[in-house]
């Protein structure tokens, strides 16, 4: 198989990631934090080490302040609702995905207003025009960093700048960037920032992390069992406890870990070189084929390695079938849980094929899709 679909999660995972997993369940199952003896403080310590690891990877400088989530949706939600409150107005893009949106609207029930800014149809935004629609009452600001549908690279550092200067909270969503672009929560003045665990970290699936680089409460959105303070019926106010209640993802986080090694190892600099390298030769061939349409912005500096396209007259679900079933490539169709998204480049009602190019992909993967599209749209 030739897999596409790292835009939706990556596929293979770096070996580490595997044994880090078995030694994880094998050598230390133990519950982290719940005891003190020498399996439960291997797992307490394995799980640390995965927060400092987070932290220096994003220029955050409490590793306290690293908090595990199940996978970028749970993050998002914690930020979106812990920060909230009724009568406070938050603003985000029509290029979000619906991890974003669909807490949002949540809220309106709740007397938490919104605008959603009107990407242009290649999903860039402007500044500016998030600028304009900060009020007397907006809390915070909401955009993604790479969108999930086209690609298209946010100017996050100059959203952040903005935020700083108007005195509004910044949250991040690095789902399709954390480990392939460089993320500076300092630098770019991200106050809080969400990502799965299991894309470009490369780690297991129901793993994830919320980053908080800024003093503002945040709303604990459930209680229970932290280890720590146990003779209270009262939740910790401190970080992670606060917002980490129950049994940790040992494995999951264990397996991040040496995702994460991976990417520290390799740097995000040649990690996003090698994938726009790919991407510029898929675009360059595709866009000779006039039977194809791509979707995103025209400067590849813009974009990452995330390609939506249609076939003429087929159904982007058709050619995906095709793809998976005679040619063995993986891809994903339809409409990719950003709605808005979709309208904002014209597929609300015919979806697109969605190519998602990852660190393991190779020329003679990018040059076989090549050819099966080319086949599928009828031109050999
Ligand atoms: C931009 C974006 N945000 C949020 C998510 C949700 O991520 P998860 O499935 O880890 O919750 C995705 C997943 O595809 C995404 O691409």
């Amino acid at each position: 198989m030739i897999y596409l679909d790292n835009a939706a999660t990556t596929y293979p995972k770096p070996k580490a990631v595997y044994q880090n997993v078995m030694r994880a369940m094998t050598e230390y199952g133990a519950n982290p934090g719940r005891g003190s003896h020498a399996m439960a403080i291997e797992g307490a310590r394995v799980i640390y080490e995965t927060r400092e690891l987070l932290a220096e990877l994003f220029n955050l400088d409490d590793p306290m302040k690293v908090i595990f989530t199940f996978n970028a949706t749970d993050g998002l939600n914690q930020a979106i609702k812990g920060v909230l409150n009724p009568g406070d107005h938050v603003i985000t893009t029509t290029m979000e995905h619906n991890s974003v949106l669909r807490p949002i609207k949540e809220l309106e029930k709740y007397g938490v207003e919104n605008t959603i800014v009107q990407c242009a149809s290649d999903g860039r935004v402007s500044v500016e025009d998030i600028e304009a629609a900060v009020r007397n009452n907006t809390k915070l600001v909401v955009t993604t960093h790479v969108s999930n549908l086209t690609g298209t690279i946010m100017p996050i550092e100059k959203i952040g700048q903005m935020c700083k200067r108007r005195n509004v909270l910044y949250l991040v969503d690095g789902s399709q960037s954390a480990g392939v672009l460089e993320i500076d929560m300092k630098k770019q003045n991200i106050d809080l920032l969400a990502v799965p665990g299991h894309k470009g970290l490369l780690g297991p699936q129901g793993t994830g992390a919320l980053m908080i680089n800024c003093d503002t409460e945040i709303k604990q959105l459930r209680e229970g069992g932290t280890g720590s303070e146990s003779s209270s019926v009262i939740q910790p106010d401190f970080y992670p406890d606060k917002l980490e209640s129950g049994t940790h993802n040992l494995p999951g986080i264990a397996g991040l870990n040496a995702g994460i090694k991976y990417i520290l190892n390799k740097g995000t600099k040649s990690i996003y070189s090698h994938e726009k390298k790919l991407l510029e030769i898929f675009i360059d061939e595709i866009e000779k084929n006039a039977k194809i349409k791509i979707y995103g912005p025209e400067d590849i500096d813009d974009r990452c390695g995330v390609v939506p396209l249609n076939v003429e007259g087929i159904d982007s679900s058709e050619v995906a079938f095709m793809l998976d079933t005679q040619y063995g490539i993986a891809v994903r169709p339809g409409l990719h849980c950003a709605p808005l998204a979709h309208k904002t480049i014209g597929t609300e009602k015919i979806g697109a094929v969605r190519f998602g190019i990852g660190p393991f992909n190779k020329k003679s993967d990018i040059m076989a899709a090549i050819k099966a599209l080319n086949e599928i749209s009828g031109i050999k």
